[in-house]
């Protein structure tokens, strides 16, 4: 019996110092506090940390007060019987803060009275810190977000809805935050083309030139980049748009100056075009007037083939003032399955009058049947005119105190089918361009003609257009020898009505 006893107490005793090891190895902070929070026991983590005198208070070691803090986790205990979770901070003697998680909960006797109570504190002042630099540089990158000039949205990667965006795109498109989250992206372009942009979106990571609605309705172009991005848990677009608006409408005016341009030097070619049409109907109407004046009769058949002359030639007439008036308007660019021979055609015809009175031949060799391509009609036609200039003023600088003989002075034009693309090319006998500056020809305001004869703007409103319409032109040159412009377009694919690159 006495032996049972005294294996018992030690195996109590075992058990107590293991607990007592435990409770200074823990690696946080445990103090056991009365009522009056008094610190009646606490662990070597806690007093290596505060260094407690004899009979201290918690609030005292913890926070060096005076009196018990107004949020107290070991009261609500005290009160409430339960376990109570917080979060603490003190100031340590350096001025420091340390942060702390506290626990308490309550120590009973065996008549469940509540005689002290158990907190135990852990240090989190590390992961505070580390949540504190997240929480700056979110706010960093937030505002970074916020004040970059251009719109940015991020964007639900499945619904394209608009997850957040900053504040220019209330400064661009009008709309404020609160208008456009949640909201589907594809809203902001125009109705008939929020399906096809709802594609494109998904499958390119640019596009360029596309029209938006601001809020007040007013169309505006931009282009958009998209790249993939995270979000907090889930997976977005990031799209940024910058707003190309002004810059069009400048080059809008570049290319209407340049059209003035170009019409300026067609006057001449012109007016002899028109000379002749006119001249068919004076000659028809002085015959009348003769026959009248004279009380000669006019026979039907006469009367009749007269009328169809001057009929046939007033279109005539019409047609070349229709086609200078088409070029000349301001247009909005329109993408249209065109034809290239046509429009080289339609270049020419309205040129070749005046590069036949220069005596510049025009050689044509033209491969027929071409599939079409995207384009607008009209800036095309501006670019091949463009060209045609270029090459008159080669040609006519080259021959001016030279005595060209037949074949000297020609323009060739050739066109022909690559494996997806069309192939146009405009070459010249003309001077040539010299090495040193052919990297410089397509720049604005680049040129080497006298002042009042070039603009420099030809051949950088016709990079321009080519480029609107995926293509790309270059120049091959030697000094002296002709130059040769190359132009290439895609092929429009007839299958899907696309071409093979967005925007
Ligand atoms: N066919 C050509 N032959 C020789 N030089 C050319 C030709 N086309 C263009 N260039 C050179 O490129 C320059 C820029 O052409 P462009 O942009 O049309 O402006 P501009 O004709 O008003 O000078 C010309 O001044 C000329 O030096
Ligand atoms: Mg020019």
């Amino acid at each position: 019996m006495l032996k049972e006893t005294s294996m018992t107490r030690s195996g109590l005793n075992i058990q107590q110092s293991e607990y007592q090891t435990l409770f200074e190895l823990v690696p946080c902070l445990i103090t056991i506090q009365d009522r009056e929070f008094r610190l009646i026991r606490y662990n070597h983590l806690f007093s290596d940390h505060f260094h407690p005198e004899h009979g201290a208070y918690c609030y005292q070691a913890y926070k060096n007060r005076n009196s018990r803090c107004e949020k107290c986790l070991v009261a609500m205990t005290f009160d409430d019987g339960k376990s109570h979770y917080g979060e603490e901070s003190s100031t340590n003697v350096d001025g420091s803060v340390t942060y702390w998680i506290a626990y308490t909960s309550p120590l009973k006797n065996e008549r469940d009275d509540i005689v002290a109570v158990m907190e135990v504190c852990l240090d989190i002042t590390h992961r505070k810190q580390l949540e504190e630099n997240l929480e700056k540089s979110e706010r960093k990158y937030y505002s970074i977000f916020n004040n970059m000039p251009n719109p940015m949205f991020v964007l639900d990667i499945d619904t394209l809805m608009v997850l957040d965006c900053n504040e220019s795109v209330t400064t661009v498109y009008g709309f404020t935050k609160e208008e456009i989250i949640n909201k589907s992206f594809v809203e902001l372009f125009p109705e008939d083309e929020k399906n096809s942009y709802g594609l494109k979106m998904r499958a390119y990571s640019s596009l360029n030139k596309v029209k938006q609605l601001k809020k007040d309705g007013k169309a505006i172009f931009v282009n958009i980049r998209i790249a993939p991005s995270e979000y907090p848990g889930q997976k977005v677009m990031l799209v940024t748009a910058s707003d190309i608006t002004q810059r069009l409408e400048v080059e809008q005016q570049l290319i209407q100056a340049g059209k003035m341009a170009t019409l300026g030097e067609m006057a001449t070619g012109i007016a002899h075009e028109l000379n002749q049409p006119l001249s068919v109907i004076k000659t028809v109407s002085s015959f009348f007037i003769k026959k009248i004046s004279s009380h000669e009769a006019i026979a039907e058949s006469t009367l009749n083939d007269m009328l169809i002359k001057i009929d046939n030639n007033v279109d005539r007439a019409s047609r070349i003032i229709n086609h200078l008036r088409n070029f000349a308007r301001k247009s909005e660019v329109i993408f249209a399955k065109v034809q290239v021979n046509e429009i080289l055609e339609r270049a020419l015809a309205i040129f070749s009058q005046h590069l036949k009175i220069r005596g510049i031949e025009v050689v044509w060799n033209i491969e027929n049947n071409l599939p079409v391509i995207l384009a607008d009609p009209d800036r095309l036609e501006q670019v091949f005119i463009n060209l045609l200039v270029n090459a008159r003023d080669a040609i006519e600088e080259r021959w001016k105190h030279a005595e060209p003989v037949k074949g000297d002075k020609r323009i060739i034009i050739k066109t022909s089918r690559e494996i997806n693309n069309i192939k146009i090319e405009v070459c010249d006998t003309g001077t040539g361009i010299p090495k040193s500056i052919l990297e410089k020809i397509f720049e604005p305001f680049f040129t080497t003609k006298d002042a009042g004869k070039g603009t420099g703007l030809g051949l950088s409103i016709s990079y321009g257009i080519v480029k609107d319409f995926h293509g790309s032109i270059k120049a091959v040159s030697e000094e002296n020898n002709g130059a040769c412009f190359t132009i290439t377009f895609p092929i429009q694919d007839s299958t899907d009505g696309k071409t093979n690159t967005a925007g």
